[in-house]
């Protein structure tokens, strides 16, 4: 390559695409000392060696002119550090860069974690109709049928797909444990507290009568396939039936439900049930922001404003802004800054520096809206076939058990 591209620069010096357009027409009228090369009729800056260290002062002055002057320089905290891998903070800091929004799975770390699992511990404990109390008591309305399934397998394997607290397995795993046949609940999880506190909660309520294998993976990208059919118990893999919980409307976060849904149809095999629930679209669910619960009410919750926090973007940085989608059909909460930032991150050889304009927004929670007729159209399009679904008695909330479609 002879010469860079503009979208080369930017990336690699971090500048924008109006300070390489005008370094070229510096360099074309004589201002600046830079090589150029034409190709078909369009001219960009030349890969060379005499070049390098000029674009590098030019990248530098600018970042100094823009520093003082309009943006705040911000450095993500020692925590951000200590939670976070470097393969995650680059994915994050590149999130940032390219999206403006913070990967709502890395909101389940470290404070963050245990903030998930407090809030779900008060949903339980709460007794109004909310998602946890829902899913159990619709997942206990399908024992009937589930028992029936059963009958025909020597074994079963549960595997909870996003654990959070593992209250809404509880009764589940309970049930199965009656019938003699559960062999392992199998956790997946992204985060490491939550699988950590989860071990500890199963030994709590069980013992040692159900085996606990915990799987750190992230169910948007990671197959589970390796997980779920390692181990049949028989020579015959027909023998074992693996029922995979997508449970508390996880689903719900990803911007196209699809993603997930095709990874567990990918992990599932034979009779292999998924069972999931969800929270649906209503005109009152459009209007549900309290992820607190009856905690005092800050701008944003300590959820959500904990990952602000590790980032060391401070409350005076920002307002909050959480409404619901009509054209994204989604209920989202963001954050639009009142200054502009400059934050650099830096783990081991990965430097980067992430600028976010005033009047700019990070994404920090979306979650989309179903009803249930469009929940089962998407796991019927990505080859599941629903066997049986229910709603609540108030029509908020469904739960649902698929399997694999036939051919
Ligand atoms: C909404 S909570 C549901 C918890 C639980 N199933 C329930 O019904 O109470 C979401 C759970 O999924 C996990 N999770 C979220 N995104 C994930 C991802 N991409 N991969 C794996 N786990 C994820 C979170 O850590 C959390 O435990």
């Amino acid at each position: 390559v002879k010469y860079f591209k503009n979208t080369d620069l930017i990336r690699l010096l971090n500048v924008s695409d109006k300070t390489v357009r005008n370094w070229v027409q510096g360099a074309q009228t004589g201002k600046i000392e830079l090589d150029l090369w034409e190709e078909k009729g369009r001219t960009y800056i030349a890969d060379t060696l005499a070049n390098a260290p000029i674009l590098e002062r030019l990248a530098e002055k600018g970042r100094k002119y823009r520093n003082s002057r309009t943006y705040k320089v911000l450095t993500p905290t020692r925590l951000f550090y200590d939670l976070y891998s470097t393969k995650e903070i680059i994915e994050i800091a590149s999130s940032l860069d390219d999206y403006g929004k913070y990967p709502f799975y890395y909101r389940y770390t470290g404070e963050g974690a245990k903030q998930w699992s407090d809030y779900l511990d008060r949903l339980g404990r709460g007794g109004s109709s909310n998602i946890l109390n829902e899913t159990i008591d619709l997942l206990g309305s399908c024992y009937g049928h589930l028992d029936n399934i059963i009958r025909g397998y020597s074994h079963v394997n549960v595997v909870d797909v996003g654990i959070g607290n593992c209250v809404a397995a509880k009764d589940l795993l309970t049930h199965l444990n009656k019938g003699k046949k559960l062999r392992k609940y199998i956790a997946v999880d992204i985060s490491r507290e939550l699988l950590d506190a989860g071990r500890e909660r199963i030994h709590q309520w069980f013992g040692d009568q159900i085996e606990y294998e915990p799987h750190q993976c992230n169910i948007g990208f990671d197959k589970l396939a390796d997980i779920s059919h390692n181990d049949t118990y028989d020579k015959d893999a027909t023998s074992t039936l693996n029922i995979f919980l997508f449970l508390g409307g996880t689903v719900l976060n990803f911007k196209d439900a699809a993603q997930p849904l095709r990874i567990l149809r990918e992990s599932m095999s034979g009779g292999d049930l998924l069972i999931s629930s969800l929270k649906l679209d209503t005109p009152r669910s459009r209007r549900f922001f309290d992820f607190d619960a009856g905690q005092s009410k800050a701008q944003l919750s300590v959820q959500n404003s904990f990952i602000l926090d590790v980032l060391n973007i401070s409350p005076n940085l920002y307002d909050v802004e959480q409404f619901y989608s009509e054209n994204q059909k989604a209920r989202i909460i963001q954050v639009r800054l009142r200054t502009s930032l400059e934050l650099k991150f830096a783990a081991d050889r990965f430097l980067k520096t992430v600028e976010l304009k005033k009047g700019s927004t990070i994404e920090i929670l979306r979650v989309c809206h179903y009803s249930d007729y469009e929940f089962l159209e998407h796991q019927r399009n990505t080859g599941l076939d629903n066997i049986l679904s229910m709603k609540s008695l108030n029509d908020e909330y469904m739960i649902s058990i698929a399997k694999l479609a036939k051919g």
